[in-house]
């Protein structure tokens, strides 16, 4: 059995050796926010926060996150960047957007008024095979600037 907390809420679960973080959030728990494009730790798509810290949940496996805080992307509904990416038109086909909103909310939390280099260094490891990264940025400052970063 695995313990875990996601977005606040307890859960305990089977979970076969080997069980990514990902698939767990998905397959047993139904948070579907999570995405997983490459499978192998290379783009970012998968992102989630442990402890606030932006984590490939597709390469992390379900057991070594036990007693630590897991959120997701619907764990980040209320937060300002959502907005910020709708007004900024920072989304195409949206499947890289939630770990996009993951990695972002991260550094806000942790820098609320990144700079330009600071937003491109943080955001480094998401990528968008749209090619929407002027606009993601965009919508980062655009938060930061408001000074929301939370
Ligand atoms: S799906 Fe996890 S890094 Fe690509
Ligand atoms: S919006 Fe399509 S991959 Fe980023």
């Amino acid at each position: 059995m695995v313990e875990l907390t996601v977005n606040g809420n307890a859960y305990e679960l089977e979970a076969p050796v080997g069980r990514t973080l990902a698939e767990t959030l998905r397959l047993d728990l139904g948070l579907t926010g999570t995405k997983i494009a490459c499978g192998e730790g290379h783009c970012g798509a998968c992102t989630v926060q442990l402890d606030g810290v932006p984590v490939l949940s597709c390469i992390t496996l379900v057991h070594t996150v036990r007693e630590r805080e897991v959120t997701t992307i619907e764990g980040l509904r209320e937060h300002p960047l959502i907005e910020a990416f709708v007004e900024a038109d920072a989304t195409q086909c949206g499947f890289c957007t939630p770990g996009q909103i993951v990695s972002a909310s991260a550094l806000l939390a942790a820098n609320a008024k990144p700079g330009a280099e600071e937003i491109k260094h943080a955001m480094a490891g998401n990528l968008c095979r749209c090619g929407t990264y002027p606009k993601i940025e965009r919508a980062i400052h655009a938060v930061a600037s408001g000074g929301e970063g939370h």
